[in-house]
């Protein structure tokens, strides 16, 4: 609910646990004045205090009010070079050199529904939705800044995205330009990133706040491995059921900067949105630039809460489900087993033995286009290799179907060898400035996709190939940083927009590829997981988690990503032993417990698979499709820390809580293992349950009492227990 108060100028933002407020003062500065749990109103302004701070400028019209001071103020967008020394939200270049933005309230606009953004991703939604618009303007350049708030009162999600128009009549350049800036009146607080690095990803990292400013970014060209554009400030004392959290997401998926800063006044400001690093947009009169939407939600009682209402929120409002509602086929994919080398026979050998085991998609991964045996040639050329593939997909995919599975591909449109037929016709077409040799990453380089010739005659073969067969999956990879960055097609005035172009151009190739196939289950890949973002969620339901399949520790980038992230949007699969990143060997059992917390599947040579092993990963393939919505869709609750505990457990409960699922990865063996109780969550106090079909035990005992944990034997033991009420 979104309730203005015009008397006071306060506009008041209710979610069903939280309430977010700002106001426009006396000078028509937006003043932030509450985010928190959910309070019942009125004008909150009464929160912020007024003295004079020495070094604090005090803006023109206050005169001479040494009390008054954008410095100190709570600040909803904050603004540059005008009295306000910290993080700047937005900056400005008209063509007098100047770097400045003041930004004054001069209206606003109340409406049903979400809004959307042009080439963006968003949250979507009907009349579930309020949007709120408030107009600023900075009179000198005559820039117009709007900012959007969405208002998702079941989920307490609030979004924000801002729009900035040039009303002037010559061009500026848009030097910065963030998606939230978020004061709280508190400094007092950690913060949690995500950060890591490929095959290894989003490990979990928190630290008081300190003095001064601290952030993450990529400058990749893609969100990362490295920082995920999602972070938590909280509570020194939060935990997963307690204490206030905020936490914030990004729907981006190229360079960002997130920031916190602990001010003077031991306040902080939290900043997130395109990077400024290489970015200057030039806005052109009438024109207009538009940033990310950013994603809010705050909990008052805990991490797993501020999840859940992501988990939700990601799932029924940002994903768009191809499958409308049915489920997620279980896969078997060839790339483990096979890598480039391969040809129908074998990859009917792999889907032959994977079609009796219950697996029901096959996807051919890299290796079947162009000339590609290995990763330094082919990128480009998306034809089918016959020599690999006689017949192309037109002969392949019906002996695949044939087999009761239905057929996925695997492409990197954006990339390019310079060993093939489209690299020797357009060497322009790769990113790359003059007079500078490229610089390569796996043996690659990256296609200019600001460029739209350039998306056209991609999309064109793909297309091609697309139609060709029938096809039900696409595995949309991206397996390199950006370098070089420098667009043929821009003059010298504008490079400082490929970047971003860049992005708007991968967008609005996947929102193609979706419209056009909405049949069709895009899974996105980069390296594993260095685009795992609430943007890429948009285009593509499922995201390859990480190219790292250990399941120990696929443990902890699971829980990572979790925090944000639902179960349903982690492609996750078992693969062979030792594993190829870490030499290391686990259970096939242990792998298919962490593998069916995500987009389940497997990945390795099930026709070299021994019959013991078979009738494991039948076994594991009918309890996920027995336990498909509990698994999926259920409430996630993580039962410990893999970065603290001896033991990773989490829990899914059916949304009625009459079902969940517990499931456990115990460490490595050790002597005299502790006798270990584990309290369970999410249950009904008042009913009564069953765990593993035996027994009687009442909801709070479970939740209270708990339930002893099995003693391992060997190292790595998985167990799961699902409970049931009775
Ligand atoms: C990336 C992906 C892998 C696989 C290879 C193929 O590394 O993350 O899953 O598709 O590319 O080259």
């Amino acid at each position: 609910m979104i309730v203005f108060d015009k008397e006071h100028t306060v506009f008041t933002l209710h979610t069903q646990n939280t309430t977010y407020q700002m106001k426009s003062d006396q000078y028509h500065v937006l003043l932030h004045t509450y985010y928190g749990p959910r309070v019942s109103g009125g004008d909150l302004s009464y929160l912020i205090q007024y003295a004079d701070r020495g070094s604090s400028p005090n803006p023109n019209e206050a005169g001479h009010r040494r009390d008054y001071s954008l410095d100190t103020l709570p600040q909803e967008y904050s603004t540059c070079g005008v009295g306000d020394f910290r993080l700047p939200s937005i900056e400005f270049e008209p063509e007098d050199g100047s770097r400045l933005a003041d930004l004054r309230y001069t209206g606003y606009e109340l409406r049903k529904g979400k809004y959307s953004l042009e080439g963006l991703p968003t949250f979507w939604g009907g009349d579930e939705w309020e949007t709120l618009v408030i107009q600023m303007e900075d009179a000198s350049t005559q820039m117009l800044v709007e900012l959007y708030y969405g208002v998702l009162e079941r989920y307490d999600l609030i979004t924000r995205a801002v729009r900035v128009t040039n009303r002037g009549a010559a061009p500026v350049r848009l030097r910065r330009c963030a998606s939230v800036c978020l004061d709280v009146q508190r400094g007092d607080f950690d913060l949690i990133t995500f950060d890591g690095c490929h095959t290894l990803e989003r490990n979990l990292n928190r630290s008081p706040l300190r003095p001064g400013v601290q952030s993450v970014e990529s400058v990749r060209g893609t969100s990362s491995h490295h920082h995920n554009p999602f972070l938590i400030l909280c509570d020194h004392s939060a935990d997963e059921d307690h204490g206030l959290c905020y936490g914030t997401a990004l729907l981006y998926s190229g360079n960002f900067l997130a920031a916190v800063e602990r001010t003077q006044l031991e306040h902080n400001r939290l900043l997130m949105g395109i990077n400024p690093y290489h970015f200057c947009f030039v806005v052109n009169p009438g024109d207009s630039f538009t940033a990310p939407e950013a994603a809010l939600v705050c909990s008052p009682c805990g991490f797993g809460q501020m999840s859940r209402q992501f988990h939700r929120a990601i799932r029924e409002n940002l994903i768009h489900d191809p499958l409308q509602g049915r489920r997620r086929p279980v896969l078997i994919n060839n790339w483990e087993a096979t890598e480039f080398t391969f040809n129908a026979d074998k990859l009917v050998d792999i889907a032959q033995s994977a079609a009796p085991l219950g697996l029901e998609l096959f996807v051919m991964d890299d290796g079947w286009f162009g000339v590609r045996d290995s990763d330094k040639s082919g990128l480009g050329d998306w034809m089918v290799n016959q020599e690999k593939l006689p017949g192309g997909l037109e002969a392949l995919v019906p002996r695949i179907k044939a087999l009761g599975m239905s057929f996925g591909i695997w492409i990197e449109p954006e990339m390019i060898s310079e060993d093939s037929q489209l690299y020797r016709a357009h060497p322009d077409w790769a990113l790359g400035a003059p007079g500078r040799p490229h610089t390569r990453g796996r043996s690659q380089l990256t296609l200019d996709f600001s460029r739209r010739e350039v998306r056209e005659h991609i999309y064109k073969d793909i297309r091609k190939v697309l139609d060709s067969a029938d096809i039900s999956y696409v595995k949309w990879d991206m397996n390199r940083s950006l370098t070089d960055v420098w667009s043929a097609a821009l003059p010298a005035d504008r490079q400082g927009e490929v970047f971003h172009r860049y992005i708007l151009g991968v967008y609005e190739l996947l929102d193609r590829m979706r419209q056009d196939y909405p049949h069709i289950l895009i899974e996105g890949c980069t390296g594993g997981g260095g685009r795992f973002d609430a943007g890429m969620l948009y285009y593509t339901p499922q995201i390859w988690c990480s190219d790292n399949t250990d399941a120990v520790d696929r443990l902890r980038i699971q829980y990572g990503t979790s925090f944000c992230y639902p179960v349903s949007t982690m492609g996750a699969h078992v693969s062979a032993v030792p594993n190829g990143q870490t030499g290391r060997s686990t259970p096939i059992a242990t792998r298919g417990v962490v593998a069916m917390s995500g987009t389940f599947g497997y990945e390795m040579d099930l026709s070299e698979t021994t019959q013991e092993e078979k009738a494991i990963i039948k076994e594991q393939v009918a309890f996920f499709k027995e336990h498909y919505d509990l698994i999926q869709l259920g409430d996630y609750y993580r039962l410990s820390n893999p970065f603290q505990d001896s033991y990773t457990a989490w829990e899914q409960v059916s949304p009625d809580r009459r079902e969940a699922l517990v499931s456990l990865v115990a460490g490595p063996a050790r002597a005299a293992t502790p006798f270990r109780i584990l309290r369970l969550k999410g249950l009904d106090p008042h009913l009564t349950y069953q765990v593993n079909g035996q027994g009687s035990y009442p909801g709070d005992v479970l939740m209270e009492a708990g339930w002893p944990l099995p003693i391992p034997q060997g190292d790595y033991q998985a167990t799961q227990f699902y409970i049931s009420a009775i």
